[in-house]
């Protein structure tokens, strides 16, 4: 079956099996390899990307039900190969150690960074569908927070 949709601002087209995953499509046939293979079924929230503006587990979902959608992994966020303000936030506030589940909070990060308005209540509630076992998270928060500030001065 044929599927188009825009991945990181480009306009693509590609023949997929109705069985096959978003995520397996998205990491290895158009070589996106900071979405990360996790679990594999929906639970570390490590696949996570935007669809259409919302952050979506891509590991349960197929690639025929993204037709016609907007896609971004962690690579469209920087611009020009710089990392994003949020990126510069994890790094200044140690929100990752071994770095396995970052691509996941980052997604998850920018969505709700780029908000008008976000409570520390909000933000911790959305990160808890991912799922990190170095940092205690507490940093992740405190970057997500951060930027958040920095997105609303431009
Ligand atoms: S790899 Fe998709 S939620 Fe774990
Ligand atoms: S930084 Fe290692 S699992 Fe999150």
């Amino acid at each position: 079956m044929k599927v188009r949709f825009k991945v990181n601002g480009v306009e693509r087209e590609i023949e997929v099996e109705p069985y096959e995953l978003l995520a397996d499509v998205l990491r290895e046939r158009l070589g996106l390899k900071a979405l990360k293979k996790g679990c594999w079924r929906g639970e570390c929230g490590l696949c996570t990307i935007l669809m259409d503006g919302e952050p979506v587990k891509s590991c349960i979902i197929l690639a025929v039900e993204a037709d016609g959608s907007e896609i971004y992994t962690v690579e469209g966020f920087s611009e020009d190969g710089r990392p994003s303000p949020l990126q510069e936030s994890f790094i200044r506030n140690a929100g990752l150690q071994c770095g396995f589940c970052t691509p996941g909070f980052i997604v998850v990060g920018e969505y709700l960074a780029r908000k008008p308005r976000i409570s520390k209540e909000e933000v911790k509630y959305a990160l808890s569908g991912t799922i990190c076992r170095c940092t205690g998270y507490k940093q992740i928060v405190d970057a997500v927070l951060e930027a958040h500030q920095e997105y609303r001065k431009e």
